[in-house]
């Protein structure tokens, strides 16, 4: 889909940049806005360039650059960081081979951090893309990145 057809479907009214925003960055292989993107939107919409790109970067959700086909976003907030955020971190960087904000060589997976994302009660949590992982132990993370795995080598 492109950007004229993405803000054709939810209209061109301020209150749907963000879905809008979230809809172009979904269908890019790169999972990333565009600059191209952002320039096509400015002229849909009618809103300047710098206050699409200031509403983006509001959102940790949102990137300028190019990353891997799977966002790993682990939660860095307090609840989370108390119940062993960083272990996660340490157990995705070493299974990846990649640092906070790296993407693989292969192009697969970025690792990102972000604030609360609104599950508290299932401490610690991330998200990968759009879905929501919850109670989150090193075991269950080798179980989830080698299912993703599995699946991309299919
Ligand atoms: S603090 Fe991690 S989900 Fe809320």
């Amino acid at each position: 889909m492109t950007t004229k057809e993405i803000v054709k479907k939810h209209g061109n009214k301020r209150e749907n940049l963000l879905q809008i925003l979230h809809d172009i960055q979904n269908q890019n292989p790169a999972n990333y806005i565009c600059k191209e993107d952002i320039y096509e939107l400015s002229k849909e919409m009618k809103i300047p360039v710098s206050e699409i790109k200031g509403t983006a970067s509001f959102y940790t959700m949102f990137s300028f650059t190019p990353r891997g086909k799977y966002v790993i976003r682990v939660c860095e907030s307090p609840p989370c960081h108390i119940l062993g955020a960083q272990t996660i971190f340490e157990a995705i960087e070493s299974e990846l081979s990649v640092k906070a904000g790296e993407t693989t060589d292969d192009g697969l997976f970025t690792l990102e951090g972000t604030s609360c994302l609104g599950v508290c009660g299932v401490a610690p949590a991330m998200m990968i893309n759009d879905e929501v992982y919850g109670n989150l132990n090193e075991e269950k993370i080798y179980k989830i990145l080698g299912q993703i795995q599995e699946k991309e080598r299919k």
